[in-house]
């Protein structure tokens, strides 16, 4: 099916100037939904890693999923003020503000393997700092894998070093 169709596009959200992808309507959506997990599903069955970390919010609503179809753990990266226990944080920033992302400092070990999910990447500053948390801590990255890339934000060109896959772009 057309995944891409059933993301709905709003323009001016949340400011003028930025076109939302709003993958609401593709969630609600049972058939779009499993056909995009089928889909990261399979770009990642021939890598060895040992969690997914999902980046909050919306890397949950894939990475959660994911890391239960492919039989490995789940680390979440939340924003600030959630995590209970000791953390490492980072601040950065994103296409429309700033922001800070945190993760539990005991949630990877040194030489642990790990795939970053998010629904999107941007300017690539969330999966950045998100990189930058995993590798604070002894991690490694195997791979970022994206549902939509917003290619002229040049996001792919900030994680260079890194294996980049995402199913659906957007000039
Ligand atoms: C959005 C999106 C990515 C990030 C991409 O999250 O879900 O996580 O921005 O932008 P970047 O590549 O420029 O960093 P947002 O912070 O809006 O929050 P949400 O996931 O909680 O909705
Ligand atoms: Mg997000």
């Amino acid at each position: 099916m057309d995944i891409k169709a059933t993301i709905r596009v709003i323009e001016d959200y949340p400011k003028e100037g930025i076109s939302f992808k709003d993958i609401t309507t593709l969630l609600k959506n049972k058939k779009a939904y499993k056909e995009t997990l089928d889909l990261m599903e399979d770009a990642l069955k021939d890598l060895e890693f040992d969690y997914i970390v999902g980046i909050e919010s919306r890397g949950f609503v894939f990475g959660a999923p994911l890391a239960d179809r492919l039989g490995v753990g789940f680390v979440p990266i939340r924003k600030p003020g959630k995590l209970p226990g000791d953390i490492e944080s980072i601040s950065y920033d994103l296409e429309y503000g700033k922001s800070e992302i945190e993760i539990h400092k005991d949630a990877i070990n040194k030489k642990d393997k790990v795939v970053i999910i998010d629904d999107l990447i941007a300017t690539g500053g969330s999966a950045m700092a998100s990189a930058k948390l995993i590798e604070s801590l002894g991690g490694e990255i195997v791979a970022f894998e994206f549902l939509i890339e917003l290619t002229e934000l040049g996001g792919r060109e900030i994680l260079k070093d890194y294996k980049v896959i995402s199913l659906i772009e957007y000039d």
